[in-house]
């Protein structure tokens, strides 16, 4: 399938309080951002007309530009609204969204204080992230070239564009040897992330996965923990090093984009994805297409109650 470029679509794009044409949000090539990383962003998706956990995904950006120091000019209500209404305008009630905020070009060296903050919106159709038929017998995870920094070198918390640099790396190797994506590592050497979604293990019905100490704590993740609690599953927050992965039956990983995919594959060591796995993807997809609560740990405990 031919790529569509994403600077040559139809549609808006809501850039700074206003909706300019898809093709004119542009910005100058001494843009700080594009010269040293100064951005951060969210990846959201609308179901059925409204936004899942909008309003988390609004707080994380407003932290992450927070922890890269500078503040985003506009309230967070506003840009609830916003995404909201860039999808509207764009006639798309089921797609990824995608706010960014980033430092301008009014000064170009590390000091960024005289930088001006831009905001921008952008909706765009986005079916699954793994295709269909790799669904029922999990995707092919390599290990990736890179480890996750520590919390004390970099602002992991943070969903911030330099710190997918890393990603972009180990995900094109992956792909390249015929993987789906690769597992980051911590700098001790402990299973951190895939390059866009938090891991997940099942060993005798029981849930394990990292501790998010160093990579982004996802809103899928902490969504689908509150599910399976909810189920009666008990899931443990921990340290797991890769020599643990030959006792775990069942793989999966969660995320926005990636909602919750099975994985059948790390680096040769295989899964078979299982009932458990499936049953929480089921959930997770049934979950964020309810009118919503006021938190997802609080919809997921609604649903598992209405639904166990
Ligand atoms: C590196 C990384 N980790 C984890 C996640 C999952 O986060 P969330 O569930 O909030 O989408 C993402 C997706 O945005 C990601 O890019």
């Amino acid at each position: 399938m031919a790529l569509i470029p994403f600077d040559d679509r139809d549609g808006w794009i809501w850039f700074d309080g206003r909706f300019v044409p898809w093709r004119e949000a542009k910005i100058h090539i001494l843009t700080h951002a594009l010269h040293y990383g100064s951005a951060v962003f969210e990846g959201e998706r609308m179901y059925d007309g409204r936004v899942f956990a909008l309003s988390e995904h609004t707080e994380r950006l407003f932290a992450s530009a927070t922890m890269l120091d500078f503040a985003i000019p506009f309230q967070q209500a506003e840009i609830d609204q916003a995404c909201t209404e860039t999808c509207a305008r764009n006639g798309l009630p089921d797609c990824y969204v995608r706010p960014i905020a980033w430092r301008g070009a009014e000064q170009l060296s590390v000091s960024a204080r005289e930088t001006r903050i831009h905001t921008a919106i952008a909706v765009w159709e986005w079916p699954k992230y793994f295709d269909e038929a790799k669904f029922a017998r999990g995707i092919r995870l390599c290990w990736a070239q890179y480890r996750r920094p520590p919390a004390n070198a970099a602002p992991t918390g943070a969903k911030a564009v330099g710190l997918y640099m890393i990603c972009t790396v180990s995900k094109n190797i992956a792909e390249r040897t015929g993987f789906d994506d690769a597992l980051m590592l911590d700098s001790d050497g402990n299973i951190a992330e895939t390059t866009g979604a938090n891991v997940f293990f099942v060993r005798d019905g029981a849930i394990h996965t990292p501790v998010a100490d160093c990579f982004l704590d996802g809103i899928t993740r902490r969504t689908v923990i509150g599910l399976a609690r909810a189920s009666g599953v008990t899931v443990t927050e921990r340290k797991i090093a890769p020599a643990e992965l030959p006792t775990f039956s069942e793989c999966f990983v969660t995320g926005t984009a990636a909602e919750v995919t099975p994985v059948g594959e790390i680096a040769g060591q295989t899964f078979t994805p299982g009932e458990l796995t499936f049953r929480l993807a089921e959930v997770y997809g049934a979950l964020v297409r309810k009118p919503q609560q006021p938190s997802p740990t609080a919809r997921a405990t609604e649903l598992a109650g209405v639904d166990a």
